[in-house]
This record gives structure tokens, C-alpha cells and sequence, in this order.
């Protein structure tokens, strides 16, 4: 049977043994699915542990996605532009990088929620690893403008000097976000796991018409419930992403797209805090 693990820290409320193994049963793939704690210091260690035991492949979490990216020896685009790597293949010997955190995204607002994002003006919060590697493939979409705004601004101003050559990008500060109708709203800040909500004023919503956090819980995020106040009716938070991240990631092992509904319907239903 093929193994396969999530590594992180923490890793013990990680959803991801449970998605994979709900795909897995739609093909009826038999495989073994575990976590893996691991510490920066004993990160690499565990991975060549993983792979002289037979491991087929990791899903790799926080903080170790910078991490991941040094081991690989070949790295996808996605990845490549990221500096991320969140799944990693063991194939003939090599470490294979890939990110699909930016399909995940993408996948959730369009397929799920319904949005098309070209020509949409995006605002995202937050310029951090979650940021990174999302951008690639939000500009791939066309929105006709997405303002990266995060509290260090540098790291904003960085992001866009990186990524302009792929589409309309500006970064800012939090303080310096402009009135600029847009239409969607990403929070990608690491803000909502202490409760607290991005300082940004609420005028910098505009028009917005979808709120969405990255983050996700059983009750509504502070980061959804500060828009919901603040009169944006739609909202999600990242729980489709983290279904959509997993059936890419599900993709490039097994070649096989899963129906990934009914896993975050059930998910929906079960999800603990
Ligand atoms: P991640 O990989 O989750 O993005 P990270 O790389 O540590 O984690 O980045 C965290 C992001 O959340 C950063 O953009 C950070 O802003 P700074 O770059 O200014 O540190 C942002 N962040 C965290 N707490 C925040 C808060 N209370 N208000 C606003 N931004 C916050």
C-alpha cells in the first residue's frame, strides 16, 4: 500500500488524513495516511525517514513550506514562483516540489463560490508565505487589479516588484489601501488564529461583495464576522481551499480528479474548533 503523510507543527487537528483518504475512496485507492510532527531542526531528517520507509509522498504545512522547497531537486512553476512547496512527490529517487496552494484558491472562488475573477479588483491582507503563493495563479485568472496590503508594507512593495511582470499588481501598506470598489477581499493574515482582525479601515471595503479568510474554523473568523459588520453579505472561509489544495495535491499522486463536495460538506459538518 502507498504511504503518504501531512508534516507540520502542530499537526495533530490537521484535516488532511481525512480528505485524502475520502478521495482515495472514490477510486477506491487503497493507501496508508499519517502525520508526521517535525521541528525546522528535524525536518529533513523525517523526510528522508518517510522516504527510506517507502513514502510516496508528504503534504507539507506550516512552517515548514520554505523548507520544503530547499529540499526539493526539481520544482514545479507554481512552486518555483512561490519559494513554497506544500506537496512533495518521491519519484525515481528525486523530491518533486509543487504548490497548489494558488489552484486551491482559485478553484474554491471559482468552481465553488461561483466567482469569475477576470476583471475583478481583489484586495488581499497579508504579503506572508500564505501570500506568496497564491498570487501566481489569482493573476493567471486576469482580475483587472489585485492591491497586496500587509502591516510591514516593504514586504508588499517586494511582492509586487516580483510578480508585476504577470499582471496588475500594487502593493501597500495596511493604512494605505485606497477606496477602490473591490469586488473581493481575501484575508490571508496570520490575524484571525488570535481572534484579531487586520487594522484596516472599514471604507477600504467599498462595494466589496465577497469577504473570504484563508483561515477557517467551526464559528465564523473575526476577519467574517468585521465584514459581515460591516455590510458584506457573502462570505467563506478557507476550508474550500484546504479541500481544493488537497484534490490537486490527490491529482498530481494519483492522477485522478476527486469530487470534492461531499468531503467538505462532511468535513463541514464534523470540523471540531
Ligand atoms: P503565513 O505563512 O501564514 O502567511 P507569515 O509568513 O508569518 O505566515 O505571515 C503572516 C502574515 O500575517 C504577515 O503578512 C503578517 O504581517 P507582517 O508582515 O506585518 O508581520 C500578518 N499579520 C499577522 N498578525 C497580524 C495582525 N494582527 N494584523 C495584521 N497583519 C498581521
Amino acid at each position: 500500500m502507498k504511504k503518504y503523510a501531512v508534516i507540520g507543527n502542530p499537526v495533530s487537528h490537521s484535516l488532511s488524513p481525512l480528505i485524502h483518504r475520502e478521495f482515495a475512496s472514490q477510486f477506491n485507492i487503497n493507501l496508508i495516511y499519517t502525520k508526521i510532527r517535525a521541528d525546522s531542526a528535524d525536518f529533513s531528517q523525517k523526510i528522508t525517514d518517510f522516504r527510506a520507509d517507502g513514502g510516496s509522498g508528504l503534504n507539507v504545512t506550516l512552517p515548514h513550506k520554505k523548507a520544503a522547497f530547499i529540499v526539493s531537486d526539481q520544482l514545479s512553476e507554481p512552486a518555483m514562483l512561490a519559494e513554497a512547496v506544500n506537496t512533495l512527490s518521491f519519484r525515481e529517487g528525486l523530491i518533486v516540489g509543487d504548490n497548489t496552494d494558488g489552484t486551491g484558491l482559485v478553484n474554491d472562488l471559482q468552481a465553488n463560490k461561483k466567482i469569475d475573477l477576470k476583471d475583478k479588483r481583489i484586495l488581499i491582507l497579508g504579503a506572508g508565505g500564505a501570500v506568496s503563493g497564491v498570487i501566481g495563479p489569482l493573476l493567471s485568472q486576469q482580475p483587472d487589479l489585485l492591491v497586496i496590503a500587509n502591516r510591514t508594507a516593504q514586504k508588499a512593495f517586494d511582492l509586487q516588484a516580483k510578480f508585476s511582470k504577470f499582471g496588475q499588481i500594487i502593493g501597500c501598506g495596511l493604512n494605505q489601501i485606497e477606496r477602490n470598489k473591490f469586488d473581493l477581499v481575501i484575508n490571508a493574515t496570520s490575524a484571525s488564529l488570535a481572534g484579531e482582525v487586520p487594522q484596516i479601515s472599514a471604507n477600504a471595503l467599498g462595494s466589496t461583495v465577497f469577504a473570504y479568510d484563508m483561515m477557517y474554523a467551526k464559528q465564523p473568523t473575526a476577519f467574517i464576522n468585521w465584514a459581515r459588520r460591516n455590510g458584506v453579505t457573502n462570505t467563506a472561509d478557507g476550508l474550500g481551499m484546504l479541500v481544493e489544495q488537497a484534490a490537486a495535491a490527490f491529482h498530481i499522486w494519483h492522477d485522478k480528479r476527486p469530487v470534492t463536495a461531499t468531503v467538505l460538506e462532511h468535513l463541514r459538518r464534523n470540523i471540531k474548533r
